[in-house]
């Protein structure tokens, strides 16, 4: 590990569990390089945090005990956030600069765009780091551009950029089909989006083998580069030793009880069922999942944190063993884990590529935001999985029976098992030493030791 004397790079997080471990692991990435890195986040976060290659600072988004939570509204938070959190992270800088460890670099999470007028104001260099695919980040950039119109229509988007599939209504992100609902995210996203060939760079999580095409249409328009997937490198090439999870959790997590129960289980046998973070679905969505679960006569691991007690009673008892239920468990290793044959996920964007990343088969059952669109790339461009239909807004306990059934045992098994393992393959190249996006950090790292002019 080489010592990259004078580089200093800041990477501002956003502290909600999908972006917190995207940031965590760039940093520790950068870290793992011999780059010293400072993480800034919430106070209430930085408890979370435990990786000892990075030192954590606080910024403050005026909601110092309990964040978001406290706010009246998510655009009081967000309006907090950007007052309060330029002033405290242009603080942090002069300490810094004050202190002989100047910095060179901010990174910041794509949702805190205010961080690019503090690097502008320190004529440092600036790094906007997306959290959604580039696809997705596709669709927001063209409609900032007026490419594209809002409320988008009902019929289908033909290719609506070269490395873009044809999407349909439903595979579009929810706040583009339903900018009312959205607006304060969606407002920010465009905004955000209007800035980003102001950066210097454009980190992207995701990797050039999964949107090629794409990503060779964007060059010229932002300053793009694909440096994912962010998934700790023990899962992938072993670059960092003994970097099994992201170092940050929000939950406490049941990790001996998992790994116990899936040892118990047979090669490929369990369905391992995660809405994410945010995403909540509702009781009607939780008692056909949990019938369809039960009618496929699989065994089970489903992370259901938002479900008391008397609901969940009644169906564990009807399933006895061949059911788990946690309220939050290591995601990665859960995934890596032999037992695990199918993954029933939500399609956010960590655990799309967590999927990808690790070879596992997916049951896709998209909720919101940008989820439908990853959910759309999964079962019809990468072809790791199938998409569940909606009846009503709901997936009944018979679409995710049969889902489970092609999945793991179906027709297409082979089909999507063998896609699964490519991309799995593809993923691990990219992030191994001279991989795609190993040599794009690379090139950062030795771009940020000459001086900004
Ligand atoms: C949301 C969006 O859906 C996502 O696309 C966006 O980019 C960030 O915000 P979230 O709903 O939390 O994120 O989903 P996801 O992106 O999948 O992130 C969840 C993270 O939590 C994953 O890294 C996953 O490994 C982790 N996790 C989840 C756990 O560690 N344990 C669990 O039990 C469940």
């Amino acid at each position: 590990m080489q010592n990259q004397r004078g580089v200093h790079v800041l990477v501002v997080i956003y502290p909600a569990q999908g972006h917190i471990n995207p940031l965590i692991q760039f940093a520790k990435r950068l870290a793992s390089k011999g780059v010293k890195v400072t993480v800034a986040t919430t106070p209430y976060t930085i408890k979370s945090i435990h990786a000892n290659t990075i030192s954590i600072e606080p910024i403050s988004d005026g909601f110092d005990e309990g964040g978001f939570k406290q706010a009246s509204s998510l655009e009081t938070y967000l309006e907090s956030f950007k007052t309060v959190g330029s002033t405290t992270l242009a603080e942090l800088i002069v300490k810094f600069n004050n202190s002989g460890t100047p910095v060179s670099c901010i990174v910041y999470d794509s949702l805190l765009s205010w961080a690019l007028d503090v690097a502008k104001e320190f004529g440092i260099y600036a790094a906007m780091l997306l959290t959604n695919s580039a696809s997705v980040c596709s669709l927001y950039w063209q409609i900032n551009q007026g490419r594209l119109t809002l409320p988008m229509k009902q019929e289908a988007l033909a290719a609506p950029m070269p490395g873009l599939p044809s999407l349909g209504f439903s595979d579009l992100p929810s706040f583009l089909t339903q900018p009312a609902k959205h607006y304060a995210y969606l407002s920010l996203i465009l905004d955000n989006t209007g800035a980003l060939d102001k950066n210097d760079w454009v980190f992207c999580n995701s990797f050039e083998e999964l949107e090629r095409e794409l990503v060779k249409a964007l060059m010229g328009l932002w300053p793009v580069e694909m440096i994912g997937p962010l998934v700790p490198s023990f899962y992938l090439d072993h670059q960092i030793e003994g970097d099994t999870s992201y170092g940050a959790s929000l939950w406490k997590q049941d990790k001996d009880q998992c790994l116990k129960w899936l040892d118990s289980k047979p090669l490929k046998s369990v369905v391992y069922v995660s809405f994410g973070s945010m995403s909540s679905i509702c009781s009607k969505q939780f008692e056909e999942i949990a019938w369809g679960l039960k009618a496929s006569n699989m065994p089970f691991l489903w992370v259901a944190k938002e479900f008391k007690d008397e609901q969940l009673l009644e169906f564990t008892d009807s399933v006895g063993e061949r059911g788990l239920f946690v309220t939050w468990c290591n995601q990665l290793e859960v995934l890596a884990h032999q037992a695990v044959g199918c993954f029933v996920t939500h399609c956010g964007w960590n655990s799309t590529l967590e999927g990808l990343s690790l070879g596992v088969p997916m049951v896709c059952v998209p909720q919101w935001s940008d989820q439908p669109t990853n959910a759309k790339f999964l079962a019809d461009v990468w072809k790791v999985g199938v998409r569940t239909k909606k009846d009503e807004g709901i997936v009944t306990r018979e679409e995710l029976e049969k889902c489970l059934r092609e999945v793991m045992v179906g027709e297409r098994n082979e089909e999507i098992k063998s896609n699964a393992s490519k991309w799995k393959e593809h993923a691990k190249r990219a992030v191994s030493i001279g991989g795609s996006s190993d040599r794009k950090i690379d090139e950062f790292i030795a771009e940020l030791g000459k001086s900004k002019d």
